[in-house]
């Protein structure tokens, strides 16, 4: 890659920094110590993203029967496998999410196009869409960690496409190499403010391990 791992932490460490307030204010912190705490949290952990989840999930009732979706974006295999996972335990219906003109083949040309279309916030076209999107009320949705967020299909899956989440019970998911898994699942919830958010799940380079016990835990384990 042409860009170094500093490349990623400097720009991650201002972003990281952005999203910790905010996530701060929103659980309405009450005590300048937790701020200073913070603060402190963050220094320590500036070269790896948050390793306390930055978003407190929202409570599921277990007595509901769903619709689920599972829509992902994947390059390698790995949010796949994950995805398809989380398909086999909860019955859902699956769903790729691929930018209308694919990223280049080549890692190193596809993570520079990668980064530049972060910069700019451009938001991809998206190849396709899903005509019965509303019969769902359940959305995992999910992506690798690209340059410390989710890659832009995936925002312009859930901002740009459309698509009413008002309401919906939004799932994020990532799966990441070694930084900025929590931030990026914070992208997911913020990106769909109107929807509840149970606990995400964390995925290291596709690993599928403790998938049931999560789903159970957040009362989406369907099947
Ligand atoms: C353009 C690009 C940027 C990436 N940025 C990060 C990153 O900031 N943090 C990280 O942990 N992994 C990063 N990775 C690694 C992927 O998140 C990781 O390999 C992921 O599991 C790939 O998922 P996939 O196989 O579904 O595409 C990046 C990979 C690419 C291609």
């Amino acid at each position: 890659m042409t860009h170094s791992n500093f490349d990623w932490i400097a720009t991650a460490q201002k972003k990281y920094l952005c999203r910790y307030h905010y996530n701060i204010c929103k659980m309405k912190a009450k005590s300048i110590i937790i701020l200073i705490l913070g603060l402190i949290g963050c220094s320590c952990s500036k070269f790896t993203g948050s390793k306390e989840p930055l978003y407190i999930g929202d409570e599921i009732s277990s007595d509901t029967t769903h619709n689920v979706l599972v829509a992902y974006f994947s390059r390698s295999g790995n949010t796949e496998q994950v995805a398809t996972a989380i398909a086999e335990h909860t019955g859902a219906t699956l769903y790729r999410i691929e930018r209308e003109v694919p990223y280049p083949e080549d890692f190193e040309d596809c993570a520079t196009e990668a980064k530049s279309e972060l910069n700019d916030s451009i938001f991809p076209a998206l190849k396709d869409t899903i005509a019965d999107f509303d019969k769902y009320d359940v959305i995992f949705v999910g992506g690798p960690v690209w340059w410390h967020t989710a890659p832009m299909p995936v925002l312009s899956f859930l901002k740009k496409s459309g698509y009413d989440f008002n309401g919906k019970i939004v799932v994020p998911f990532c799966s990441y190499a070694n930084m900025f898994p929590h931030e990026t699942l914070l992208e997911l919830v913020d990106s769909t403010p109107n929807s509840l958010h149970p606990t995400g799940f964390i995925s290291e380079k596709g690993d599928t391990t403790g998938i049931a016990q999560w789903l159970d835990d957040i009362n989406l384990k369907l099947k």
